[in-house]
């Protein structure tokens, strides 16, 4: 009766909590050049807060979260909060994407503390590309926590590469091979369009150019669909390593999407290209009881949009820039 189910009959059962909407780099598919405004501290959600819409979403059927942000290392003692979540009956997995920069010196604790899978994002293995992408020089620190990463043995390392055309469209092969021997999934994503973050439909590099890319040089064995996977995933024959691709532009999988975000300032959006459907914090201070907050989630569930618009009018919608959102 409590489930999370839309208008669509989707069942939500993965959440997406941003903790902060700081990020100590400055991708510029992410961020507008000027930045954004970022919030009080008094605006964003206290780990307390968070802990609390997390378990009431547990308790009505999600059973994964993944903490994105900004960039969720940059908030303070974020350990704390991935300890209180572990904690909660009925969450299979805890995740978390990051950018690495901060990772080295948090890897042992985050895998002591049963973080159960990492997405680390990383678009270029060119110390001067890097540096052009994140307008930041941080290439060796990723990419020691990468080995950091793949040595702590979790259950899930994924590598997230956004592909924009001539910009590393060169560099697909030399992702492959750099996590070829490894146990690790590379995931290539098209770049989508969001708030003042220069993409033109030019700049889109196609799931079928990458693949095509790729087989240039290996074999790819089409691996089983998982309920609310949002990736095409791929063997790489003869590695340990597998490769996916996320084609939110040439092949949009709204029909499957089980997933609903929290931002840091506590609204939540029910479709990731829409403005957020409410904002439960000052909802959450002024003292709504457990009953009245899993009512509010069921609404924001029950306004969830079919599916998102056609890229070309993606880029004209006033959305959040992603660095708010957290992917
Ligand atoms: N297109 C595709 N992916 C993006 N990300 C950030 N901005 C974009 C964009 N415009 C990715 C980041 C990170 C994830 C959270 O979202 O690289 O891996
Ligand atoms: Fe930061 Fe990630 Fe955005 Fe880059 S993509 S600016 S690392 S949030």
């Amino acid at each position: 009766m409590n489930q999370l189910i839309d208008s669509f009959g989707r069942i939500h059962t993965y959440l997406r909590i941003s903790v902060t909407d700081r990020c100590n780099l400055r991708c510029t598919y992410c961020m507008p050049a000027e930045g954004i405004a970022l919030k009080r501290k008094d605006e964003i959600l206290t780990y307390e807060e968070i802990y609390r819409i997390a378990k009431a979403f547990v308790e009505m059927g999600i059973n994964k979260i993944r903490l994105t942000g900004g960039e969720p290392l940059v908030r303070k003692d974020l350990e704390v909060l991935v300890e209180k979540l572990k904690s909660l009956p009925g969450l299979d997995v805890l995740a978390m994407t990051t950018n690495a920069v901060l990772l080295k010196d948090k890897v042992s604790i985050l895998k002591k503390l049963g973080l159960n899978a990492l997405n680390i994002s990383i678009d270029s293995l060119q110390k001067e590309r890097f540096k052009e992408i994140t307008l930041r020089d941080d290439l060796d620190n990723v990419l020691e926590a990468i080995d950091m990463a793949v040595k702590a043995n979790f259950d899930s390392l994924k590598l997230n590469v956004v592909i924009i055309a001539h910009k590393n469209d060169n560099e697909i092969l030399d992702f492959i091979e750099f996590v070829k021997n490894k146990s690790i999934n590379v995931r290539f994503i098209e770049y989508m369009p969001f708030k003042d973050n220069q993409w033109d439909a030019s700049s889109v590099y196609s799931y079928a150019q990458m693949k095509k890319i790729i087989e240039t040089g290996y074999q790819l064995a089409p691996l089983p669909i998982n309920k609310g996977d949002v990736a095409k995933d791929f063997q790489l024959v003869n590695y340990p390593a597998t490769v996916s691709f996320i084609t939110s532009m040439t092949d949009s999988f709204c029909s499957s999407c089980n997933r609903l975000r929290l931002m840091a300032d506590g609204s939540i959006k029910s479709c990731l290209f829409y403005a957020p459907e409410m904002n439960l914090r000052d909802e959450l201070r002024s003292g709504i009881s457990d009953h009245e907050l899993k009512q509010l989630f069921l609404s924001v569930v029950k306004q969830k949009p079919e599916a998102h618009p056609p890229m070309e009018e993606l880029a004209k919608l006033d959305n959040r820039a992603m660095v708010e959102i957290g992917g």
